[in-house]
């Protein structure tokens, strides 16, 4: 993977609304399966739109196929930090146990109760790959009361301090 984030992808870097971005990562899955909170007043990112939502749709997939049918819904949920905004994609799954947390997002690593033709094991090294070509990064915790929640770490727009960015501005 490295030679995916050093060379052969070169990220277009723009300042874009997660809520231009997480809609088009959204396609193809059950609106009863996925509850957003993509606050209005988050600054915005500086990322490629493009890897950014392939990446978010990557962590969102593995997050509804690992969700128990009838169960809570994966959570995509947004918040503003010192300089960056963090994404989270939070399921109530069987989560991943903390020997494997970083061993998932190497490639075609795929833990033992995966079905078999489910997947080759690449999406987390993709998603990781993207998030880290665009200066962020991509990290598995534990959700609260079971689960595995992912986290997208994206540089924001909005310097340290400053008030909110101008509409007007453009990257
Ligand atoms: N939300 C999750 N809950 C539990 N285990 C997960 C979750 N997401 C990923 N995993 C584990 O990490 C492994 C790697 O995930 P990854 O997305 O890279 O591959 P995949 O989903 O198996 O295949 P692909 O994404 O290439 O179709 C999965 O096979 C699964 O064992
Ligand atoms: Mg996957």
């Amino acid at each position: 993977m490295s030679r995916l984030q050093t060379e052969s992808v070169t990220p277009k870097i723009r300042e874009v609304g997660l809520e231009e971005v997480v809609p088009a990562a959204l396609i193809g899955v059950p609106p009863a399966e996925v509850e957003v909170d993509v606050p209005d007043a988050l600054p915005r990112v500086r990322v490629d739109a493009g890897l950014l939502e392939r990446a978010v749709a990557n962590v969102l997939q593995n997050a509804v196929r690992h969700s128990p049918a009838g169960g809570p819904p994966v959570r995509v949920a947004a918040s503003a930090h010192e300089g960056a905004v963090e994404l989270r994609i939070v399921d109530h799954g069987p989560g991943v146990d903390d020997e494997y947390k970083e061993r998932i997002f190497e490639a075609f690593q795929r833990l033992g109760d995966a079905p078999r033709g489910t997947g080759i094991g690449l999406g987390l090294a993709v998603a990781r790959g993207f998030a880290e070509a665009m200066d962020g990064g991509l990290a598995a915790e534990d959700t609260p009361g079971g689960g595995l929640t992912m986290v997208f770490t994206l540089r924001s727009a909005a310097r340290p301090g400053a008030g909110p960015e101008p509409e007007t501005e453009d990257a």
